[in-house]
Protein backbone atom coordinates (compact mmCIF):
# COMPACT_ATOMS: atom_id res chain seq x y z
CA UNK A 1 0.00 0.00 0.00
CA UNK A 2 1.24 3.53 -0.91
CA UNK A 3 1.42 5.80 1.73
CA UNK A 4 -0.63 9.50 1.58
CA UNK A 5 1.43 12.26 0.55
CA UNK A 6 1.78 15.39 2.90
CA UNK A 7 2.92 18.61 2.11
CA UNK A 8 5.39 20.57 4.87
CA UNK A 9 4.70 24.26 3.90
CA UNK A 10 6.87 26.37 6.49
CA UNK A 11 10.18 24.99 8.58
CA UNK A 12 9.63 22.39 11.68
CA UNK A 13 12.08 24.12 14.22
CA UNK A 14 11.33 21.86 17.30
CA UNK A 15 9.42 18.98 17.25
CA UNK A 16 11.12 17.34 15.05
CA UNK A 17 11.14 13.83 16.95
CA UNK A 18 7.26 14.07 16.80
CA UNK A 19 7.28 14.41 13.64
CA UNK A 20 9.59 11.84 13.05
CA UNK A 21 7.71 9.27 15.09
CA UNK A 22 4.01 10.25 14.08
CA UNK A 23 4.15 12.16 10.46
CA UNK A 24 7.08 10.19 8.55
CA UNK A 25 6.27 6.69 9.27
CA UNK A 26 2.43 7.01 8.24
CA UNK A 27 2.82 9.94 4.95
CA UNK A 28 5.18 10.66 2.53
CA UNK A 29 6.38 14.42 3.16
CA UNK A 30 7.37 16.50 -0.04
CA UNK A 31 8.49 20.33 0.31
CA UNK A 32 8.12 23.15 -2.49
CA UNK A 33 10.65 23.79 -4.39
CA UNK A 34 9.01 27.51 -5.01
CA UNK A 35 10.83 30.21 -2.97
CA UNK A 36 7.79 32.36 -4.69
CA UNK A 37 3.88 32.57 -4.97
CA UNK A 38 4.27 33.00 -8.70
CA UNK A 39 6.45 29.85 -8.30
CA UNK A 40 4.23 28.31 -5.80
CA UNK A 41 1.18 28.58 -7.85
CA UNK A 42 3.52 27.12 -10.84
CA UNK A 43 4.24 24.28 -9.11
CA UNK A 44 0.68 23.55 -7.68
CA UNK A 45 -0.14 23.62 -11.38
CA UNK A 46 2.58 21.43 -12.80
CA UNK A 47 0.60 18.46 -10.85
CA UNK A 48 3.65 17.97 -8.13
CA UNK A 49 1.33 18.24 -5.41
CA UNK A 50 -1.47 15.76 -6.86
CA UNK A 51 -0.75 13.01 -4.43
CA UNK A 52 -0.95 15.96 -1.85
CA UNK A 53 -3.89 15.12 0.59
CA UNK A 54 -2.96 17.31 3.62
CA UNK A 55 -0.73 20.45 4.74
CA UNK A 56 0.70 21.54 7.70
CA UNK A 57 2.03 25.32 7.20
CA UNK A 58 4.05 27.72 9.67
CA UNK A 59 2.59 31.71 9.92
CA UNK A 60 6.29 32.45 8.11
CA UNK A 61 5.43 30.64 5.19
CA UNK A 62 3.23 33.50 4.08
CA UNK A 63 6.63 34.61 2.68
CA UNK A 64 6.42 32.29 0.01
CA UNK A 65 2.96 31.40 -0.81
CA UNK A 66 1.55 34.91 0.11
CA UNK A 67 -1.70 34.88 1.84
CA UNK A 68 -3.78 32.03 1.08
CA UNK A 69 -7.05 34.01 -0.15
CA UNK A 70 -9.41 32.83 -2.96
CA UNK A 71 -6.60 33.10 -5.61
CA UNK A 72 -4.15 30.73 -4.07
CA UNK A 73 -7.15 28.64 -2.28
CA UNK A 74 -8.04 27.93 -6.14
CA UNK A 75 -4.77 27.21 -7.11
CA UNK A 76 -4.24 24.05 -4.11
CA UNK A 77 -3.39 20.69 -5.14
CA UNK A 78 -7.03 19.03 -6.34
CA UNK A 79 -6.63 16.38 -3.50
CA UNK A 80 -5.83 18.44 -0.57
CA UNK A 81 -8.71 18.63 1.71
CA UNK A 82 -6.77 19.58 5.20
CA UNK A 83 -4.70 22.53 5.90
CA UNK A 84 -3.30 22.30 9.40
CA UNK A 85 -2.18 25.89 10.55
CA UNK A 86 0.40 26.03 13.19
CA UNK A 87 -0.87 29.42 15.16
CA UNK A 88 -4.18 30.22 16.99
CA UNK A 89 -4.97 33.38 14.42
CA UNK A 90 -5.65 32.06 10.83
CA UNK A 91 -6.62 35.85 9.58
CA UNK A 92 -3.35 34.31 6.95
CA UNK A 93 -6.59 32.17 5.64
CA UNK A 94 -9.73 32.36 3.36
CA UNK A 95 -11.77 29.82 5.57
CA UNK A 96 -14.97 30.85 3.49
CA UNK A 97 -12.53 30.57 0.02
CA UNK A 98 -11.69 26.69 1.45
CA UNK A 99 -15.21 25.68 2.57
CA UNK A 100 -15.89 26.19 -1.02
CA UNK A 101 -13.47 24.12 -1.55
CA UNK A 102 -13.92 21.07 0.53
CA UNK A 103 -11.08 21.92 2.88
CA UNK A 104 -11.02 21.89 6.57
CA UNK A 105 -8.79 24.19 8.43
CA UNK A 106 -7.71 23.83 11.76
CA UNK A 107 -5.49 26.24 13.97
CA UNK A 108 -3.59 25.87 17.35
CA UNK A 109 -5.57 27.09 20.35
CA UNK A 110 -4.71 26.63 24.00
CA UNK A 111 -1.14 26.06 23.56
CA UNK A 112 -0.54 29.76 22.94
CA UNK A 113 -2.48 31.22 25.94
CA UNK A 114 0.49 31.34 28.44
CA UNK A 115 3.28 32.95 26.48
CA UNK A 116 0.24 35.30 25.00
CA UNK A 117 -0.88 36.40 28.34
CA UNK A 118 1.87 37.01 29.31
CA UNK A 119 3.32 39.38 26.62
CA UNK A 120 -0.16 40.91 27.25
CA UNK A 121 0.70 41.74 30.99
CA UNK A 122 4.52 42.68 29.79
CA UNK A 123 2.97 45.31 27.93
CA UNK A 124 0.34 45.85 30.23
CA UNK A 125 2.96 46.78 32.90
CA UNK A 126 5.14 48.80 30.72
CA UNK A 127 2.98 50.90 29.67
CA UNK A 128 1.32 51.65 32.81
CA UNK A 129 5.26 52.31 34.33
CA UNK A 130 6.42 53.67 31.21
CA UNK A 131 9.21 51.62 31.17
CA UNK A 132 10.61 52.36 27.73
CA UNK A 133 11.82 55.94 28.00
CA UNK A 134 13.69 55.20 31.22
CA UNK A 135 15.39 51.78 29.80
CA UNK A 136 16.80 53.72 26.86
CA UNK A 137 17.73 56.53 28.81
CA UNK A 138 20.14 54.38 31.02
CA UNK A 139 21.48 52.29 27.40
CA UNK A 140 22.42 55.80 26.22
CA UNK A 141 23.85 56.54 29.53
CA UNK A 142 21.97 59.11 31.30
CA UNK A 143 20.76 56.54 33.77
CA UNK A 144 17.06 57.96 34.81
CA UNK A 145 17.50 60.37 32.13
CA UNK A 146 18.39 64.48 32.12
CA UNK A 147 14.93 65.13 32.96
CA UNK A 148 13.57 61.49 34.75
CA UNK A 149 10.64 59.85 33.26
CA UNK A 150 7.08 61.13 34.14
CA UNK A 151 5.65 59.23 36.91
CA UNK A 152 3.98 55.89 35.95
CA UNK A 153 0.58 54.24 37.51
CA UNK A 154 0.41 51.06 39.40
CA UNK A 155 -1.97 47.79 38.28
CA UNK A 156 -3.32 47.92 41.68
CA UNK A 157 -6.81 48.70 41.88
CA UNK A 158 -7.05 49.68 38.30
CA UNK A 159 -10.17 47.97 35.88
CA UNK A 160 -8.72 45.76 33.45
CA UNK A 161 -11.22 45.74 30.32
CA UNK A 162 -11.20 42.45 27.74
CA UNK A 163 -11.93 42.90 24.50
CA UNK A 164 -12.11 38.77 23.36
CA UNK A 165 -13.04 36.35 26.23
CA UNK A 166 -10.98 33.48 24.35
CA UNK A 167 -8.49 31.15 26.08
CA UNK A 168 -5.93 34.54 26.16
CA UNK A 169 -8.56 36.66 27.83
CA UNK A 170 -9.14 34.11 29.89
CA UNK A 171 -5.54 32.95 30.65
CA UNK A 172 -4.65 37.45 30.97
CA UNK A 173 -7.95 37.71 33.21
CA UNK A 174 -6.13 35.16 36.08
CA UNK A 175 -2.53 37.38 35.61
CA UNK A 176 -3.98 40.62 36.05
CA UNK A 177 -5.82 39.24 39.61
CA UNK A 178 -2.79 38.62 40.68
CA UNK A 179 -1.67 42.19 40.06
CA UNK A 180 -4.56 43.70 41.78
CA UNK A 181 -7.12 44.39 38.67
CA UNK A 182 -10.62 43.76 38.28
CA UNK A 183 -11.96 42.64 34.97
CA UNK A 184 -14.81 43.22 33.50
CA UNK A 185 -14.99 42.01 29.82
CA UNK A 186 -16.98 41.97 26.51
CA UNK A 187 -17.53 39.09 24.09
CA UNK A 188 -19.36 38.55 21.22
CA UNK A 189 -21.79 35.83 23.73
CA UNK A 190 -21.57 36.01 27.66
CA UNK A 191 -19.38 33.60 29.17
CA UNK A 192 -20.49 31.00 31.37
CA UNK A 193 -20.52 31.97 35.31
CA UNK A 194 -17.57 29.04 35.41
CA UNK A 195 -15.79 30.13 32.42
CA UNK A 196 -16.09 34.00 33.21
CA UNK A 197 -14.41 33.58 36.97
CA UNK A 198 -16.38 36.16 38.41
CA UNK A 199 -15.41 38.54 35.46
CA UNK A 200 -18.48 41.52 34.72
CA UNK A 201 -19.83 41.25 31.65
CA UNK A 202 -20.66 45.08 30.35
CA UNK A 203 -21.31 46.10 26.68
CA UNK A 204 -18.62 47.12 24.34
CA UNK A 205 -19.47 50.72 24.95
CA UNK A 206 -19.23 50.02 28.17
CA UNK A 207 -15.64 48.56 28.38
CA UNK A 208 -14.19 50.90 26.42
CA UNK A 209 -16.06 53.97 28.62
CA UNK A 210 -14.87 52.64 32.05
CA UNK A 211 -12.08 50.42 31.58
CA UNK A 212 -8.43 51.79 32.79
CA UNK A 213 -6.23 49.31 30.59
CA UNK A 214 -8.18 48.18 27.29
CA UNK A 215 -6.55 44.78 26.43
CA UNK A 216 -7.08 43.47 22.99
CA UNK A 217 -7.60 39.44 22.69
CA UNK A 218 -9.89 39.28 19.61
CA UNK A 219 -9.69 37.22 16.27
CA UNK A 220 -8.83 39.09 13.20
CA UNK A 221 -11.55 38.92 11.00
CA UNK A 222 -14.07 41.19 8.35
CA UNK A 223 -16.42 41.56 11.69
CA UNK A 224 -13.42 43.20 13.80
CA UNK A 225 -11.25 44.77 11.01
CA UNK A 226 -10.99 48.41 12.95
CA UNK A 227 -13.02 47.86 15.84
CA UNK A 228 -11.34 50.20 17.24
CA UNK A 229 -11.22 53.63 15.85
CA UNK A 230 -11.52 57.10 16.13
CA UNK A 231 -15.50 56.88 17.24
CA UNK A 232 -14.21 54.56 19.95
CA UNK A 233 -11.11 56.35 21.18
CA UNK A 234 -13.55 59.38 21.67
CA UNK A 235 -15.67 57.67 24.17
CA UNK A 236 -12.72 56.04 26.04
CA UNK A 237 -12.19 56.76 29.37
CA UNK A 238 -9.81 59.90 29.36
CA UNK A 239 -5.63 58.54 29.87
CA UNK A 240 -6.71 54.97 29.24
CA UNK A 241 -3.89 52.36 28.74
CA UNK A 242 -4.34 50.27 25.48
CA UNK A 243 -2.40 46.71 24.92
CA UNK A 244 -2.66 44.68 21.81
CA UNK A 245 -1.07 41.30 21.28
CA UNK A 246 -4.21 40.14 19.07
CA UNK A 247 -3.42 41.50 15.36
CA UNK A 248 -2.72 44.97 14.86
CA UNK A 249 -5.48 45.28 12.24
CA UNK A 250 -8.31 45.38 14.93
CA UNK A 251 -7.28 48.80 15.84
CA UNK A 252 -6.85 51.41 13.18
CA UNK A 253 -3.10 52.76 13.91
CA UNK A 254 -3.46 55.78 12.69
CA UNK A 255 -6.46 56.30 14.59
CA UNK A 256 -4.20 55.60 17.80
CA UNK A 257 -1.42 57.68 16.91
CA UNK A 258 -3.53 60.48 17.45
CA UNK A 259 -5.55 59.73 20.38
CA UNK A 260 -1.76 59.03 21.74
CA UNK A 261 -0.67 62.97 20.67
CA UNK A 262 -4.51 64.13 22.13
CA UNK A 263 -3.48 62.69 25.16
CA UNK A 264 -6.58 61.23 24.90
CA UNK A 265 -4.50 57.26 25.35
CA UNK A 266 -2.14 57.78 28.18
CA UNK A 267 0.45 55.22 26.41
CA UNK A 268 -0.31 51.51 24.76
CA UNK A 269 1.62 48.41 24.72
CA UNK A 270 2.02 46.80 21.41
CA UNK A 271 2.83 43.36 19.95
CA UNK A 272 1.33 43.41 16.93
CA UNK A 273 0.90 46.24 13.90
CA UNK A 274 -1.45 46.77 10.93
CA UNK A 275 1.21 46.55 8.40
CA UNK A 276 3.88 44.02 9.97
CA UNK A 277 6.73 44.36 9.61
CA UNK A 278 6.29 48.29 8.98
CA UNK A 279 5.38 50.35 12.04
CA UNK A 280 3.76 53.11 11.84
CA UNK A 281 6.17 56.30 12.38
CA UNK A 282 3.92 58.23 15.08
CA UNK A 283 4.40 54.88 17.40
CA UNK A 284 8.82 55.01 17.13
CA UNK A 285 8.51 58.59 17.98
CA UNK A 286 6.66 58.36 21.02
CA UNK A 287 9.40 57.56 23.55
CA UNK A 288 6.22 56.88 26.11
CA UNK A 289 4.92 53.49 24.27
CA UNK A 290 5.82 50.36 24.73
CA UNK A 291 6.68 48.33 21.31
CA UNK A 292 8.01 44.98 20.74
CA UNK A 293 7.93 42.88 17.44
CA UNK A 294 5.20 40.10 17.08
CA UNK A 295 6.99 38.10 20.47
CA UNK A 296 3.57 37.10 21.86
CA UNK A 297 4.34 33.29 21.16
CA UNK A 298 8.58 33.49 21.19
CA UNK A 299 9.62 30.71 23.52
CA UNK A 300 11.02 27.46 22.71
CA UNK A 301 8.41 25.81 25.18
CA UNK A 302 5.46 27.27 23.41
CA UNK A 303 6.77 27.12 19.96
CA UNK A 304 7.34 23.14 20.64
CA UNK A 305 3.71 23.01 21.92
CA UNK A 306 2.44 24.39 19.00
CA UNK A 307 4.53 22.58 16.44
CA UNK A 308 2.89 19.04 18.63
CA UNK A 309 -0.25 20.66 18.33
CA UNK A 310 -0.36 20.99 14.69
CA UNK A 311 1.06 17.68 14.06
CA UNK A 312 -1.57 16.37 16.01
CA UNK A 313 -4.21 17.70 13.56
CA UNK A 314 -2.09 16.40 10.82
CA UNK A 315 -1.51 12.59 11.77
CA UNK A 316 -5.43 12.42 12.88
CA UNK A 317 -6.48 13.82 9.28
CA UNK A 318 -4.61 11.49 7.58
CA UNK A 319 -5.16 8.84 10.05
CA UNK A 320 -8.83 9.69 10.82
CA UNK A 321 -9.54 12.06 7.94
CA UNK A 322 -10.50 14.92 10.95
CA UNK A 323 -9.25 17.26 12.30
CA UNK A 324 -8.29 17.99 16.30
CA UNK A 325 -9.36 21.51 16.59
CA UNK A 326 -10.93 22.59 13.06
CA UNK A 327 -11.40 26.39 12.73
CA UNK A 328 -14.15 28.00 14.46
CA UNK A 329 -16.48 28.44 11.00
CA UNK A 330 -15.95 24.70 10.79
CA UNK A 331 -16.61 23.28 14.48
CA UNK A 332 -19.71 21.94 13.07
CA UNK A 333 -18.87 20.35 10.19
C1 LIG B 1 11.87 54.45 23.86
O1 LIG B 1 12.38 55.64 24.37
C2 LIG B 1 13.46 56.17 23.67
C3 LIG B 1 14.03 57.34 24.43
O2 LIG B 1 13.05 58.26 24.74
C4 LIG B 1 13.03 56.54 22.26
O3 LIG B 1 14.12 57.03 21.51
C5 LIG B 1 12.51 55.29 21.59
O4 LIG B 1 11.97 55.62 20.36
C6 LIG B 1 11.44 54.63 22.45
N1 LIG B 1 11.12 53.36 21.87
C7 LIG B 1 9.93 53.07 21.43
C8 LIG B 1 9.79 51.71 20.89
O5 LIG B 1 9.02 53.83 21.47
C1 LIG C 1 -17.23 34.62 22.77
O1 LIG C 1 -18.13 34.91 21.73
C2 LIG C 1 -17.97 34.13 20.57
C3 LIG C 1 -18.92 34.64 19.52
O2 LIG C 1 -20.25 34.54 19.88
C4 LIG C 1 -18.21 32.67 20.90
O3 LIG C 1 -17.99 31.87 19.77
C5 LIG C 1 -17.25 32.26 21.97
O4 LIG C 1 -17.52 30.93 22.35
C6 LIG C 1 -17.37 33.19 23.18
N1 LIG C 1 -16.33 32.80 24.11
C7 LIG C 1 -16.57 32.02 25.16
C8 LIG C 1 -15.35 31.64 25.92
O5 LIG C 1 -17.67 31.67 25.51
Amino acid sequence: MTKPTVLLLGELDHAHKQWQDSIASIANVIEPKARSRAEFIEECKSGAFDSVIAAYRTFMSVAITGLIDEELVAALPKNLKFLCHNGAGYDQIDVQACIAKGIRVSNVPTAVDDSTADTNMFLILGALRGFNTSMMALREGHFKGSTPPPLGHDPQGKVLGILGMGGIGRNLMKKAAAFGMTTQYYNRSKLSEELSGGAKYVSFEELLKTSDVLSLNLPLNKQTRHIISTKEFEIMKPGIVIVNTARGAVMDEDALVKALEKGQVWSCGLDVYEEEPKVHPGLIANPHVMLVPHMGTWTVETQTKMEVWCINNLRSAVEKGKLVSPVFEQKDM
